[in-house]
């Protein structure tokens, strides 16, 4: 199966920002052999859907509403996303959890809007520094799973990703080993068979670079990357996308 590559560009670019580097990814990503995601702020979601129009590269969002319309200020739901061309959909990254404050009650409704709409939710689960210390970090991995997916219809392994990413590697420029990333994601992938019966694709995220990539794609059950700095540099994105 293709690796997945996810660059979550966050609050990092102005709407300018966004398109002439979008521009540059199209430039310099004319040919790829795995799957590739821009995941921009929403303002620029309409603009890139054009910008890539011929382009192999896929457009995702950062989040979506919990609610499927209504009286929701602020929000964006599923559907618009739909709409302007978007596929994947980031759930749960722990910037919103924490800045937010999303619980799991939210986040189970917001993957069932993303689904009912045909978007692929990415449900971004990690530990933090204190669990993973205390090596409680697979605990807390099962309950997130739990909390959120139980009871869920996945119809099939396609249409859901896992986002590995310990909280205490975001940003930090201190990627987990990868062999430890590697025992992750295979106890990530068991509790997922026995609570929705299919085996999505997981991903690890957590100051990727050009150098840690390689060795973290050749483990066999590490499916992709979610890139967030250095997806800000074509170069070095480039690079980690065609290791
Ligand atoms: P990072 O961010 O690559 O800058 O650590 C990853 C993420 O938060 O998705």
């Amino acid at each position: 199966m293709k690796k997945l590559f996810i660059a979550n560009w966050k609050m990092q670019l102005d709407y300018n920002g966004s398109l002439a580097l979008a521009k540059l990814y199209q430039k310099n990503l004319k040919k790829v052999k795995n799957e590739i995601v821009i995941a921009p702020d929403f303002t620029a979601l309409s603009a890139l859907k054009e910008i890539l129009k011929k382009s192999p590269l896929k457009l995702g969002a950062q989040d979506c509403a919990f609610g499927l319309k209504g009286a929701y200020t602020g929000e964006v739901s599923a559907k618009s996303l739909k709409q302007l061309g978007v596929k994947y959909v980031l759930i749960g990254h722990s910037e919103r959890r924490g800045y937010f404050k999303e619980d799991s009650g939210l986040l189970k409704f917001k993957i069932a809007a993303a689904l009912e709409n045909g978007l692929v939710p990415v449900l971004c689960i990690g530990e933090n520094l204190t669990a993973h210390k205390t090596k409680k970090a697979h605990a807390v991995l099962r309950r997130q799973l739990e909390e959120v997916l139980f009871g869920m219809d996945i119809s099939n392994d396609n249409s859901l990703v896992i986002a590995y990413e310990p909280i205490w590697a975001i940003g930090s420029g201190k990627a987990m080993a990868s062999a430890e990333v590697e025992a992750s994601h295979v106890f990530i992938k068991g509790v997922l068979a026995e609570l929705i019966g299919q085996i999505p694709r997981v991903l690890y995220g957590g100051s990727v670079s050009a150098q840690n990539a390689l060795d973290l794609l050749e483990w066999p059950n590490i499916d992709g990357l979610l890139v967030g700095g250095a997806s800000l540099k074509v170069d070095e994105f480039s690079k980690i996308v065609n290791v």
